[in-house]
């Protein structure tokens, strides 16, 4: 069984270039090796572990990453991989899970640790490794297992080690690496060195992987799999990531696309409005639907966090699904084309990981809800050309593209928008009152020069009424709290520790100028343990 599937816009396409194949046992941080070598101009891709040998051949590997996972070699179910992954002559770096499979497949022996070891390490080294070039004696580095390698298979020697066990080893002559911490995680900060390493040392790739090559090799694809005739439809927030997706289709297939954009009321202020026009620059087909009312309807009387969720995201599948009619039986009469085929979403990588409950790496932890729904209930194909990046590199795409900047920048916003922020019932109330407060937290972040350096910043509405005194009088009103949080994929992230100023600034204006809140409190979780969006 595959953990994860082909990504969709590789399927049928294979790339000409060299690449760096990185094999998924399961490890949540896959994607993030794929990511950091890609930083490093280096094409690089995702396949499931179970890939079929010639499968990994078509990308012409310069070299093999192993992730790690969360088994244990001994498990019953243990993600399995072709042996001769090892003989394809190239070099493979073993990762975590993936020292562990290659001592196991190799004759080494593996064996539980006394202990997890989990967390900040210090690694020391032992002798020369071109793995390691470059890297002082000691190093700090991101551990998460509970198995490690005690007896090595022959041809391979220690490394670094931790206090606990082996850290790394290597067998120079067959070019086989493998390290039992993390180096594509922050934590590592040397990790993205030993990458290099592996990937310009040790394999020779070459630096010539560019965002203007993704585009225009998803262009082509997209060009293949959509064909001359048919027609896509793209469900756009106005956010970066549907913006770019849609750009890109568009440049494929020109106004073959057309992008709808729903109102679902727990929008921010003059969102609807704003957004519309920031499409028309972009040339984008765009259909703006006011589904305000119908939203709001639904949303009554519900608090339960999931269940805002699932409403939100079956409305905007019911409307949707009205919008689509109604361009096809327009277009139809117009240009007599049938009905669309595909359907352009902007899901991202995190998008995938933290919904999709694929056996062991990650449990779903919230459903994020532009993923899934559309395509089973309409029959669409789905088109995610963006699934296998971080954000981050979407904004250098949506770059090269040349959008404006304005929308690149425009910090992440859930798609079910305000409702996740007003905790309880969401009311057309408590609506206006967040939108006004959140008005404030953007307008003066972007006054203090910070917004572009943040991740996220924004209000959120409790449903904690407290009294006050205003101007002689007792107030009894809404607590609201600051969020800002600094984070490169939305995966994990930091408070943002704001100057004083500008929370008290803040601060004021939310209890001075929204009238229902009169008291502001600041938000110093970072995620984990909490997650950014309160619900
Ligand atoms: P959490 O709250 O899970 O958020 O730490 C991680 C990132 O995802 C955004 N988010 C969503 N985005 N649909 C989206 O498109 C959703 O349902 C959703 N929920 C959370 C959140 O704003 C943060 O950037």
């Amino acid at each position: 069984m595959s953990l994860y599937s082909e990504p969709e816009y590789l399927r049928d396409y294979r790339v000409e270039q060299q690449s760096i194949v990185v094999l998924d046992f399961g490890s949540q941080y896959t994607q993030l090796i794929a990511r950091r070598i890609r930083e490093q101009s280096v094409f690089s891709v995702v396949l499931p572990c179970t890939a079929p040998l010639d499968g990994i051949k078509a990308y012409h590997p310069a070299g093999i990453v192993l992730s790690g996972g969360p088994c244990s070699v001994y498990d019953k179910d243990a993600p399995p991989a072709d042996k001769r992954v090892l003989d394809l002559g190239v070099p493979v770096l073993g990762i975590c899970y993936g020292l562990q499979w290659m001592a196991h497949t190799l004759g080494g022996k593996v064996v539980p640790g006394d202990k997890r070891e989990y967390g900040h390490a210090e690694v020391k080294l032992e002798g020369e490794s071109r793995l390691f070039k470059n890297i002082p004696a000691s190093l700090q580095v991101w551990m998460s297992h509970g198995d490690h390698a005690r007896e090595l298979p022959s041809g391979f020697h220690p490394v670094a080690r931790s206090s606990n066990a082996l850290a790394a080893m290597e067998d120079p002559a067959r070019r086989y690496y493998a390290v039992q911490f993390h180096p594509e995680v922050q934590h590592t900060p040397l990790g993205s060195e030993i990458l290099k390493n592996f990937v310009f040392d040790i394999c020779g790739a070459e630096p010539n992987w560019t965002p203007q090559r993704f585009i225009d090799e998803t262009v082509a694809n997209v060009q293949n799999t959509v064909g001359p005739q048919a027609h896509a439809i793209c469900a756009l927030s106005g956010g970066v990531d549907s913006s770019v997706a849609a750009t890109l289709v568009a440049r494929a297939i020109g106004n073959r696309l057309t992008c709808v954009f729903v109102n679902n009321g727990v929008l921010r202020k003059n969102e609807f409005e704003k957004v519309q026009e920031n499409l028309r620059t972009l040339g984008l087909t765009v259909v703006a639907v006011d589904a305000s009312r119908r939203f709001l309807a639904k949303l009554a009387g519900v608090s339960d966090p999931e269940r805002k969720r699932r409403i939100i995201g079956n409305e905007f599948i019911v409307v949707f699904e009205e919008e689509a009619a109604k361009i096809v039986t327009r277009d139809r009469r117009e240009t007599g084309y049938k009905e669309p085929e595909f359907l352009v979403q902007g899901t991202l990588y995190p998008d995938v990981i933290e919904s999709r409950s694929v056996r062991g790496p990650s449990q779903t932890i919230k459903s994020h809800h532009n993923v899934g729904g559309l395509p089973e209930k309409m029959r669409l194909k789905l088109i995610e050309p963006l699934k296998d990046l971080f954000k981050d590199e979407v904004r250098r795409i949506g770059h090269d593209l040349g959008m404006p900047e304005e929308i690149l920048q425009r910090q992440p916003f859930p798609g079910p928008g305000l409702a996740v922020r007003i905790l309880g019932e969401v009311t057309s109330e408590r609506i206006a009152i967040l939108q006004e407060a959140d008005d404030i937290v953007v307008t003066e972040i972007k006054a203090a020069g910070l917004y572009r350096k943040i991740w996220q910043s924004f209000a959120v509405l409790l449903p904690v009424m407290s009294v006050g005194v205003m101007g002689d009088q007792r107030t009894y009103a809404y607590t609201c709290a600051i969020r800002a949080v600094h984070s490169e994929d939305g995966m994990t992230a930091d408070v943002v520790e704001l100057p004083w100023e500008v929370i008290k600034r803040i601060s004021t204006r939310l209890v001075n100028e929204v009238r229902g809140i009169n008291r502001v409190v600041y938000d110093i979780t970072s995620k984990p343990p909490g997650t950014i969006e309160w619900e």
